[in-house]
């Protein structure tokens, strides 16, 4: 057997049957990615097996550089597979592998589009860490006066800042700020009940990341706010160039010392302007939310973006 088009395949078949609204991404760029792994991070992976074909994939992502204490569980059963206790089999050797390791919580997420996987993780004693919302915005039907008039307005607020726009790896002058505020999300964002210490994250992490973006398949659009020559607010999009329709709204955030100008909604309207430019096709724009994060939903709710998933983020806890 070749275990990655097989893993791809588990994956593929899991992402259509339980998301069947987000493209997957190509078997080239799965590929690239295993070869290209995500920076301080390292993987295992392994197979679940029913009548001897593999029909569930585990990976195991182990944080190198923070949060030590932590497994990233990614585990995947084929649709057709389900309920003959392969994906307990499976948890079971992630159990073992994190106490192998010294490792005390296992994370890993299930969407409630599908009953499965919420089911499968309350039966393995995993508490519910974190409830995100997945929300989407249709490009062909927002209200652009709409969005002008928002625009318009929280420039009012915004006196003192500049717009800078970007798509790839930042520049010099910015990178470090990046790698600050990117760091910054697991003790800024809620987070509830998950044991998520902020990440060490430097330039040569954003450099990496970005690269690795670039080598499958992705486009990265930013926008951040500068004040004086310091970036204070970012905000990222990420399209998939083999499916031009659909693209992620990924982190935003503001530091905490220049909240309350309107740097949330300007970036976020800014950068859906910019893809809108560089990406012509884009139709759908999909993001998560902690559900406590008021905020960032209220904004996003004011840009047009309409709840269609909720996912559940899941801690066990040796
Ligand atoms: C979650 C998942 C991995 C479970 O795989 P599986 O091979 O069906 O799991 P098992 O057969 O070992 O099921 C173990 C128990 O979970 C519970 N369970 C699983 N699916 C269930 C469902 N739809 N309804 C009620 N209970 C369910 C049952 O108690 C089951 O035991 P039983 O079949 O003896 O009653 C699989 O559904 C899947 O790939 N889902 C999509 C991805 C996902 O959510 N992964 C988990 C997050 S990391």
């Amino acid at each position: 057997m070749d275990a990655p088009p097989a893993a791809y395949a588990i994956d593929r078949a899991c992402g259509e049957h339980d998301q069947p609204d987000i493209p997957h991404m190509s078997l080239e760029s799965f590929l690239i990615a295993l070869a290209n792994p995500w920076p301080g991070q390292a993987f295992e992976r392994y197979f679940g097996y029913l009548d001897g074909e593999p029909v569930g994939h585990l990976e195991l992502g182990l944080p190198l550089m923070d949060n030590l204490d932590n497994v990233y569980v990614g585990l995947n059963v084929l649709p057709s597979a389900r309920r003959h206790g392969v994906g307990r089999a499976l948890l079971d050797l992630a159990v073992e592998r994190a106490r192998t390791l010294g490792r005390r919580h296992l994370q890993g997420s299930t969407v409630l589009r599908h009953p499965d996987g919420p089911a499968f993780a309350r039966v393995v004693g995993a508490a519910p860490g974190l409830e995100e919302t997945r929300s989407r915005l249709d490009v062909r039907t927002v209200d652009q006066a709409r969005l002008d008039a928002m625009l318009a307005d929280a420039w009012q607020h915004a006196g003192g800042y500049r717009l800078i726009l970007w798509t790839g790896v930042p520049a010099d002058e910015i990178i470090d700020d990046v790698a600050y505020l990117d760091s910054r999300f697991n003790a800024d964002a809620p987070i509830g009940d998950l044991a998520l210490e902020p990440e060490k994250v430097d330039a040569e992490k954003i450099r990496e990341a970005e690269q690795r973006r670039v080598q499958t398949g992705r486009t990265t659009y930013h926008a951040g706010m500068l004040h004086g020559d310091r970036l204070v607010a970012w905000t990222t999009l990420v399209g998939l160039q083999a499916e031009p329709a659909h693209a992620w709204q990924s982190i935003t955030l503001v530091d905490r010392a220049h909240r309350g100008h309107r740097l949330g909604i300007l970036i976020k309207l800014a950068n859906l302007a910019q893809i809108r430019q560089l990406q012509p096709g884009v139709e759908v724009i999909d993001t998560y939310n902690a559900g406590a994060n008021e905020h960032m939903l209220r904004i996003n709710v004011a840009m047009g973006f309409r709840e269609v998933d909720a996912s559940i983020e899941w801690q066990l806890t040796l």
